[in-house]
């Protein structure tokens, strides 16, 4: 079970990670902190768990995790922002687990739009946002943040692109390090971010990610849209110079070329 004190010793987070609700096993921490954020928990509260037993990925997919390993948590946010502008909080949560795994680490992860981290060029992380919004502006979004970080078993259909940080490092990883200062980095761009309407988070995010010039598919809404990567849009979306023209994607899943994919520099090299 992840020791809540021992994230909290030391903390340098004034509201992340202030509050957190821990389990052994729960359906999924997203539906936890949704009811929570119903209830007026206060923005910053966490819940994490060793296990869920309906874990959310995007798209309507599953997120699986062995119990014990990894790290399965919920952030409540309460961002003053236009619904439009929910497409900037993955990429703020993004480069706060980056971070953090740098920290704690020494790696250097790659962030891949629209929500996932990869280091050598297979995925660890995966981010699925959930917000409640009224007329103009949300009451509160949910960050949810799966870190493959111990495991060192996948399903086979999984065993070519998912990977775990200690599979990709070589050594174990102590979860409660990594958590506290994920939350330490997240409080600082969420704020930092806040203040200035996310304005600057997609150019941080490009010092992350080493996608922008490659040649990608992007499967959005049953559409397959094939070009390069050329940019991130100020509100999120991933510009695409295809063969007739630019046009910004909302959503979707991504594949790198495989031959662009192969000759990327690795992950920890960056
Ligand atoms: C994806 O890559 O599809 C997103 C995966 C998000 C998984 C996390 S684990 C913690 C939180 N609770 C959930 O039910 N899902 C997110």
């Amino acid at each position: 079970m992840i020791d809540v004190a021992k994230v909290q010793k030391g903390l340098k987070a004034k509201i992340f990670g202030r509050k957190v609700y821990a389990f052994d096993s729960i359906d999924s921490t997203n539906n936890c902190a949704r009811a929570l954020a119903g209830n007026d928990c206060p923005e910053g509260s966490v819940v994490v768990a060793e296990y869920q037993t309906a874990g959310k990925g995007r798209l309507g997919r599953i997120w699986i995790a062995d119990a014990g390993e990894n790290l399965t948590f919920s952030t409540i946010l309460r961002p003053k922002i236009s619904p439009e502008g929910l497409n900037l909080l993955p990429l703020v949560a993004a480069v706060a687990v980056a971070r953090g795994v740098t920290k704690t680490t020494g790696m250097k992860p790659d962030c891949k739009w629209p929500n996932d981290l990869l280091v050598g060029g297979k995925k660890f992380c995966g981010i699925l946002l959930e917000g409640v919004s009224h007329d103009n502006g949300f009451d509160y979004v949910i960050a949810g943040i799966g870190i493959n970080v111990n495991q060192s078993v996948f399903p086979p259909d999984l065993h070519e692109r998912a990977t775990s940080l200690r599979a990709a490092s070589g050594h174990p990883i102590n979860r409660e390090d990594l958590l506290r200062s994920i939350l330490e980095y997240f409080e600082e761009l969420y704020l930092l971010g806040k203040k200035e309407e996310f304005r600057t988070i997609p150019e941080i995010w490009l010092t992350h990610s080493t996608m922008i010039g490659k040649g990608v598919e992007v499967e959005s809404e049953g559409t397959v849209f094939s070009g390069r990567a050329s940019g991130i849009a100020p509100d999120g979306a991933l510009i695409l110079t295809t063969a007739s023209g630019t046009r910004s994607v909302y959503a979707g899943d991504v594949t790198l070329h495989p031959l662009d994919h192969q000759s990327a520099p690795h992950a920890t090299d960056n």
